[in-house]
């Protein structure tokens, strides 16, 4: 055994070694030799852990990834906007309501950006966002348990992109529509209307989600914005706190072949709102209450941990052509896709994917140019700042395609190029090119652990690149996409290692481990359990006809389930498995699966009742098990259902061990 495993670990390192060789071959800046301090730099032995959490957006999975870093390895997903077979989230009773919307049901969601919650400017580690793309919302998940705990969504909205950035204290999260809709003066309705009337009837709205001190989310207030396409944001800190930032395409407001159309115009827009003055007129009651149906659907952990739905029928929209100062317009060339504020809070840099120089803007000139009136003119009744006046300076070659840009806290700016594949790090000050790396290839965002906080923990830069090509043993035309993890402390950037990811992370967040691992729940109590169905002994277990609907009150330990033999079922029945975990030890789950069932097994935690959903439709003994490898008899952990036909008149028995 001893031997096996120093054998795999050597094999191990010897590829982790190789895999550096390669990489370091092809790299601009790399050299032999260096590929064994690589690998040291990123091996964690076993049994050690990680020095960060890593959270990635799992894209068009609709989940969040979680990973270690610095050694890549994937540790965990978080069941987030799309079901999950895996733990049954989004299947069971329990957690059906989570991806409830106002068009019904939605088992799949387009996950982008992760961002955790900050206190004063720096990560808690409390819970982590994100959002969905294409049915607007956005999720919390709480790291103590690493669960989604709530999700709202977005009304008066249609996509929803530039979202989930959060201001320094966790006051607010932002959202904003990607595409515009035709929205009815007034009510913001959509209309039945010739989508070559864009120019006439599309509007944006941009939102600001409450964000309360145990984490619920309301939506605070809408600005209602001109028909261009809102594409990123992030929240001011430091001086620029109270402002958040929203980059813009489309100020063409073109409604076909966007990639000619929309690529017009020199400079589109960065919004700079000041939303602790929108907050204020909200506060006031300023602005109109118009319908605006959505769902907020949170974990009750008061009443079983069970998800419940509210529906909101109104929101707050405010029109900043009647609120002065809540909006101004920052010409920015262009097509504009990131937009990122440095650590101190003075500058604002975006990725203009079509530009050839990075812009970065003073805060500082911004307040004096807002101050002094000093505007290039309006935009459908938005002032628009002079381009001149706010800047603070250009980057000049910064790679083609600028995407994104994250910070080290050490005066550095890191900006992905998709289109040369390559990171490039300047000077904020200077704006100045200091070092650039290739990465492998085609990256979109980046991520350093705090990168986008006051306080960046300067170590590890993560490229999140979109294709893969020749990066792993190919897989078909299929492959997963690939990160790259390099050491940015010392002043040439090098590149560590590659690691594939799940789904298409667009963002990532990363967090020292310290401050996620000391809140982490092990099981939960299982004098605590609440949940109304919950079956605390096996001595209080039971089976109950209620009409056509059954109820099986369940628990399991190691090895067994009581009851394991069930009768009186009958074809046509509803039959509710409410299964209560008594085991009180960490990591270990059990699991259901029933035979037959349309929804997925149900994996119930130490303490924890779920609910799997069962109509049976034939005539039979059916077996029921446990999935989870729970113990050495984890195969023996079985149970059957008798199924009679529907005129039957076999009576409700059950039974363990008998
Ligand atoms: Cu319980 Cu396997």
């Amino acid at each position: 055994m001893n031997k096996l495993l120093k054998k795999s670990l050597l094999w191990s390192l010897a590829a982790i070694t190789a895999m550096g060789f390669i990489s370091m071959g092809c790299s601009s800046n790399g050299e032999f030799g260096s590929s064994s301090d690589a690998a040291q730099k990123v091996y964690v032995a076993p049994g050690e852990h990680d020095e960060f959490y890593g959270f990635f957006s799992g894209g068009y999975n609709g989940q969040m990834g979680v990973y270690g870093l610095p050694s890549g390895r994937h540790i965990f997903t978080i069941p987030v906007f799309s079901q999950a077979p895996v733990n049954g989230y989004g299947f069971s009773e329990e957690t059906k309501a989570m991806l409830q919307t106002t068009d019904g049901f939605i088992p799949w969601g387009d996950a982008h950006h992760p961002e955790l919650s900050q206190t004063d400017g720096e990560t808690d580690g409390r819970w982590v966002f994100m959002n969905e793309n294409n049915t607007p919302r956005v999720a919390r998940i709480g790291l103590d348990e690493f669960k989604t705990q709530e999700i709202i969504e977005i009304p008066n909205s249609a996509g929803n992109h530039a979202s989930s950035f959060v201001t320094p204290n966790t006051e607010y999260v932002s959202a904003a529509t990607r595409f515009s809709i035709p929205m009815k003066e007034g009510s913001l309705e959509n209309m039945d209307v010739s989508i070559d009337s864009y120019k006439e009837n599309f509007k944006g709205t941009i939102s600001f989600i409450k964000v309360s001190d145990e984490g619920h989310m309301s939506i605070d207030f809408q600005i209602m914005m001109p028909g261009f396409n809102y594409d990123l944001s992030h929240a001011g800190k430091g001086p620029s706190d109270g402002w958040s930032f929203f980059t813009s395409y489309n100020s063409e407001e073109a409604n076909t072949l966007l990639e000619i159309n929309a690529s017009k115009n020199d400079k589109d827009y960065i919004a700079a709102i000041n939303w602790k003055k929108a907050a204020e007129y909200a506060k006031q009651g300023k602005g109109e209450m118009i319908p605006g149906k959505h769902y907020r659907n949170y974990i009750d952990h008061e009443e079983g941990g069970i998800a419940k739905s509210e529906v909101i029928e109104e929101v707050r929209v405010l029109d900043p052509r009647k609120l002065e100062g809540i909006v101004y317009f920052l010409p920015t060339p262009k097509s504009p896709h990131g937009v990122d504020v440095d650590p101190t809070g003075q500058y604002i840099a975006a990725g203009g994917k079509l530009s050839t120089v990075i812009p970065v803007h003073s805060f500082a000139k911004m307040q004096d140019a807002i101050e002094n009136e000093d505007f290039a003119g309006e935009e459908q009744g938005i002032p628009v700042l002079k381009y001149d006046s706010i800047l603070h300076g250009e980057v000049e070659n910064p790679g083609l395609g600028p995407l994104h840009t994250e910070f080290d806290g050490k005066g550095n700016a890191y900006t992905t190029a998709f289109i040369s594949s390559e990171i490039v790090k300047w000077n904020i000050e200077k704006t100045e090119v200091v070092d650039r790396i290739d990465v492998y290839y085609s990256p979109g965002h980046l991520m350093i652990p705090g990168g986008d906080s006051e306080n960046p923990d300067g170590k590890y830069l993560v490229s999140l690149n979109k294709i893969t090509k020749d990066r792993y043993l190919p897989t078909g035309p299929e492959l997963f996409h690939s990160a790259q993890l390099i050491d940015i402390s010392g002043e040439k950037m090098e590149l560590l290692l590659d690691f594939p990811t799940e789904g298409e992370p667009h963002y990532a967040q990363g967090i020292a481990a310290e401050k996620v691992k000391k809140n982490q729940k092990r099981f939960y109590e299982i004098d605590d359990n609440n949940h109304p169905h919950a079956t605390k002994s096996e001595k209080e277990t039971k089976v109950v006809r209620d009409g056509n609907e059954v109820h099986v009150y369940m628990t399991t330990i190691r090895s067994h389930f009581t009851p394991d033999n069930i009768e009186g079922i009958k074809v046509g029945d509803e039959v509710y498995f409410h299964v209560t975990n008594l085991e009180q030890d960490w990591d270990v789950p059990h699991g259901f699966a029933m035979k037959g069932a349309n929804t997925s097994e149900i994996l119930v935690m130490p303490g924890e009742t779920l609910t799997l959903k069962w109509q049976p439709k034939k005539v039979g003994v059916f077996p029921f098990y446990c999935t989870d490898f729970c113990s050495a008899l984890h195969q023996e952990m079985q149970g059957y259902v008798r199924v009679s036909p529907e005129n039957s008149d076999t009576p409700i028995s059950y039974s363990t061990g008998q």
